[in-house]
């Protein structure tokens, strides 16, 4: 795979339309024209790679790698073990998951496979050997993509045996594992192994330890399995390069843990444009978490492994991409660290599930429509960036966004079980940070904080002592830190910290936590500045968390309920650094002021002047990405950037390298040449 390029594609689901030869061979002349490079290959193809066990059926495969790469179309070849055939499921029980119900799944949909189960790892094992062996050399063949959107827990009972015997490797006795759960209370304590269970809605619940580690244990042999499909085909080809997709707010696996063992990190992207009280702005900035959070992964960049070039199907409300948007979202991506775009899919399934869903190539086969105008629209505006491939992202302020912190704060029975929006609070921080024009990479308990200027950890809830330390150094050191309320409550059992918390950051803090109290969607309660350096007024929600002052400085205090008085964000030297707290969770607007007022002089922001509303700049390496996510032109400085258009920039000196906007009048430019026979 070349590093320095940026890459154009689609899923490319051929198995769909082998009894249709005129249609394959229109699609290599339509991919041409649609300027695409790569697309991902045979995702669901398994009962068409092996019709019946053991029958491997490869040639019609080999057919569409040659005939892609000798138009020039490079291939992320799929592993299908995202479905099943079948066959399989008919034959081996086993491989269909188990729910936490106890009850087996039938055959059907997709993505719910036993991970465990030995047959299933096998069959899938001599099917990546068969593609390993065949097209492993293929100088066509770039990238491996595993399986599909992972995801998921079975609770059959060879996965009750491999849980426990995760826990026997960590815990070693069962005195350890009734430590760290707790499990006296309740009377709940464990005298045998094979007493212990996954959590079950008719069945144990209350141990909150014992659902983190499941959760854990989930994650940990998703990645097994993961490794297994890769471990199989790094035997054939030790150059294998490996890729999975990841999703949006995706709770269920640590991906920070998966990045370790993807060459690329890559995700689907399907944000809500267009949605009614939703600015685009908005949509962009939810959008863009995303996308950072997958460079953070592995400081390096991404792929848009699936977005589509028009609509969904699946959403409540599945509206088209209006003309401009998908340029506009596309590069988007690329600002934020993506070497690749892709669509899912090539072209529109006739049948079944995703029938309405958009594709490249809609049901009327042609070439002159507004979504395949503009697909290769985009096509055209990579090959101009083409520069822009492999280049990196300034480090700036880190977001710590951990999942083992996620998972335990959402199963603890605290204050507000009516949700406690973590990604939300994550979101507004990024919000505030990045409309600062600051980068913002996300690092989880186990990351270095070197390099970054500012950390904000939001809702740590779950603190591991090492990360504690890890906070501290940055601090005093000279870093800036951000906490806010519902932090250093629990260790890594979720077993509550005991004495004075935040744990083991009140001296840094300069303060304690005494009391939190819990707010009903849509209460507030009224905050006011103390002194100059914050906004006036804000408003607190979700949770106020009530702390006594040991050395802070109060910027803001609550002003109304029975904590009147005391502080809602404070300030605290430490060391070389400072630590703020920010006792609850403030409306948006809150968050642009606070870290507008913190960060100045920390970094150069991408843009050095404000801009106007619903332009977003964004710094990658020597170029700045200036968007216009509006409907209406911008004007930055001699610039006018077009309604949903993109300016490029040179970083340092601010010349103008080139302009990428598709206006509604455009979609008719290409439309001349129709259907591609
Ligand atoms: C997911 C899947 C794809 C497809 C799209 C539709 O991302 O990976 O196979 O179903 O959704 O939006
Ligand atoms: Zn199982």
């Amino acid at each position: 795979m070349t590093e320095q390029m940026l890459y154009h594609g689609a899923d490319y689901n051929p198995d769909q339309w082998l009894g249709h030869p005129d249609i394959l061979a229109r699609d290599l002349a339509l991919m041409r024209q649609a300027h695409i490079n790569v697309v991902t290959l045979g995702i669901f193809a398994w009962p068409t790679l092996e019709p019946t066990e053991g029958d491997y059926q490869l040639d019609w495969m080999a057919q569409v790698i040659d005939n892609l790469y000798q138009n020039g179309v490079q291939v992320a070849l799929c592993t299908p073990s995202g479905a099943r055939p079948a066959w399989l499921a008919q034959a081996y029980p086993e491989v269909r998951r188990v729910d936490a119900n106890r009850v087996r799944q039938l055959f059907g949909m997709r993505q719910n496979h036993c991970y465990t189960s030995p047959i299933y790892r096998q069959k899938v094992r001599l099917l990546n050997q068969q593609l390993a062996r065949r097209f492993g050399s293929h100088p066509g063949v770039i990238l491996w993509h595993i399986s599909n959107e992972f995801g998921g827990e079975c609770h059959c009972p060879l996965c009750q045996a491999a849980f426990r015997g995760w826990l026997r490797q960590k815990y070693t006795t069962l005195d350890a594992v009734n430590a760290a759960w707790n499990s006296k209370f309740w009377g709940h304590d464990y005298t045998d192994w094979e007493q212990i269970e996954s959590p079950a809605p008719h069945g144990e619940n209350a141990l909150h330890g014992l659902k983190l580690d499941w959760r854990r244990f989930v994650s940990h042999q998703t990645l097994d399995f993961y490794k297994w499909e890769t471990a199989a085909i790094r035997e054939i080809v030790p150059q294998a390069k490996f890729t999975t997709n990841m999703m949006y707010h995706f709770d269920g696996l640590d991906y920070f843990k998966f990045a370790k063992e993807m060459d690329i990190a890559c995700w689907d992207s399907y944000p809500t444009w267009h949605k009614p009280g939703e600015p685009e702005a908005e949509t962009a900035l939810d959008t863009a978490l995303m996308h950072d959070l997958m460079y953070s992964i592995k400081h390096k960049p991404f792929w848009l492994m699936e977005s589509t070039p028009s609509t969904t199907n699946w959403q409540p409300i599945s509206k088209v991409k209006k003309p401009g948007m998908q340029l506009l979202s596309s590069l988007q991506a690329v600002a934020h660290g993506a070497d690749a775009v892709l669509y899912f899919q090539w072209r529109q399934s006739r049948g079944a599930f995703e029938k309405f869903h958009g594709a490249v190539v809609g049901h009327d086969g042609r070439a002159d429509n507004r979504v395949f105008v503009e697909t290769a629209a985009v096509g055209r505006a990579l090959e101009s960036l083409q520069a822009v491939s492999g280049s990196k992202k300034p480090q700036q302020a880190a977001i710590v966004l951990d999942w083992e912190n996620k998972w335990a704060m959402e199963e603890a029975q605290g204050p507000r079980n009516a949700g406690l929006g973590y990604w939300q609070e994550l979101q507004r921080h990024y919000n505030g940070l990045a409309r600062a024009g600051i980068t913002v990479d996300f690092v989880n308990e186990d990351s270095d904080l070197a390099g970054y200027k500012l950390v904000v950890a939001p809702m740590l809830y779950l603190l591991r002592e090492d990360f504690a330390a890890t906070l501290r150094a940055f601090v005093a050191q000279g870093g800036t830190l951000v906490v806010t309320y519902w932090s250093g409550v629990v260790n890594e059992t979720d077993l509550c910290w005991l004495g004075d918390t935040p744990h083991h950051l009140t001296d840094l803090l300069g303060l304690r936590r005494t009391e939190i109290d819990a707010l009903y969607d849509g209460e507030t309660r009224r905050c006011t500045a103390v002194g100059a350096e914050m906004p006036p007024a804000a408003t607190g929600s979700i949770l106020c968390e009530v702390a006594a002052l040991a050395g802070a400085t109060p910027l803001m205090q609550y002003a109304e309920d029975f904590y009147k008085g005391s502080p809602a964000v404070t300030r605290h030297p430490f060391g070389a650094g400072k630590a703020y707290y920010l006792a609850t969770r403030f409306e948006e607007g809150f968050y642009t002021t606070f870290y507008e007022k913190i960060c100045a002089g920390l970094f150069p922001p991408a843009w050095p002047t404000p801009l106007p509303q619903g332009v977003h700049a964004t710094r990658r390496a020597g170029y700045i990405f200036l968007q216009n996510f509006t409907t209406q032109p911008a004007t930055v400085g001699a610039l006018t950037i077009p309604p949903y258009g993109t300016q490029l920039l040179e970083a340092e000196t601010h010349t103008s390298l080139c302009q990428c906007s598709f206006a509604p009048a455009d979609a008719g430019v290409q439309g001349a040449s129709g259907q591609v026979n």
